[in-house]
């Protein structure tokens, strides 16, 4: 139908000039299927399909590092059946896409306390890690069961702990040696970051990475979200103008 609109769009584009690491908060799932009188669970539902097509347009235009806000360290806090359904999704959504990432030469990576999901997503999830690892097109990174506070916790205290047994010593912690005690080690940090849905909060993510990303909110909620618009947005993101400081 609009295929020709969306060939126009990403022909505007500067591909020697993407954000090489693209990372997303996906919200309004839950207000979007209220907003048509079903129930929440349903709006997860759509809002995988919308992960499909972003991380399908990621691929195509060549973004390197795609990181989803799939499952927040608060999200456990929302009703049982609702976190069970999510977890539902999350095992068909790596049951179901391992193949596809195999074909097209996709990583999946994940942050945040994975050892907290329960076993029917920690084991396809480590499976789907395992097959894909040696992909080096894109790598999918899902924050599940992630915070950011949490995560940089997690450093300090590994941190303390190699300076306690001598392998580091405290003058060699730096900026970069933190990086590389995160989740995200070895990976850049995220160029764009995108909020869907209206709200105009971080909700504790990446916290230490988007130190200089810019930063997107749009009030579309996420199963609404479409590739049109996502293609904007990093046009939007090709006029920006980063000076990380300086003077240009
Ligand atoms: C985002 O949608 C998905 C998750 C947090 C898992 P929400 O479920 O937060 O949707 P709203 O914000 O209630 O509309
Ligand atoms: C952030 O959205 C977490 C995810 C998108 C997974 P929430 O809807 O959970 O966050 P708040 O409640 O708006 O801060
Ligand atoms: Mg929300």
């Amino acid at each position: 139908m609009n295929s020709k609109k969306q060939a126009d769009l990403t022909e505007k584009l500067d591909l020697s000039r993407l954000p090489v690491h693209v990372a997303i908060i996906m919200d309004g799932n839950g207000r979007w299927a209220q907003k048509k009188l079903m129930n929440r669970v349903t709006g997860h539902e759509k809002g995988a399909e919308t992960v499909r097509m972003v991380v399908k347009t990621c691929r195509e235009l060549g973004v390197k590092v795609l990181t989803l806000y799939a499952f927040s360290t608060e999200n456990w806090q929302r009703p049982k059946i609702e976190v069970a359904a999510l977890m539902t999704l999350l095992r068909k959504f790596l049951e179901n896409e391992t193949p596809e990432m195999l074909k097209t030469g996709i990583r999946l990576r994940a942050i945040g306390e994975i050892d907290m999901l329960p076993d029917s997503v920690l084991s396809p999830l480590k499976e789907s890690m395992k097959k894909t690892m040696d992909n080096t097109g894109m790598t999918l990174n899902l924050a599940l069961s992630y915070g950011g506070r949490a995560e940089i916790s997690r450093a300090v205290k590994r941190i303390s702990q190699d300076v306690k047994n001598g392998i580091i010593d405290s003058s060699v912690v730096n900026e970069d040696l933190i990086s590389g005690y995160l989740d995200t080690a070895g990976m850049p940090d995220p160029d764009l970051l995108l909020r869907t849905s209206g709200e105009k909060r971080i909700s504790n993510f990446l916290l230490w990475q988007i130190a200089y990303a810019e930063m997107f909110f749009t009030d579309t909620l996420w199963p609404d979200f479409t590739r049109d618009e996502f293609v904007d947005i990093l046009l939007e993101y090709q006029r920006r103008n980063r000076t990380y400081g300086k003077v240009t």
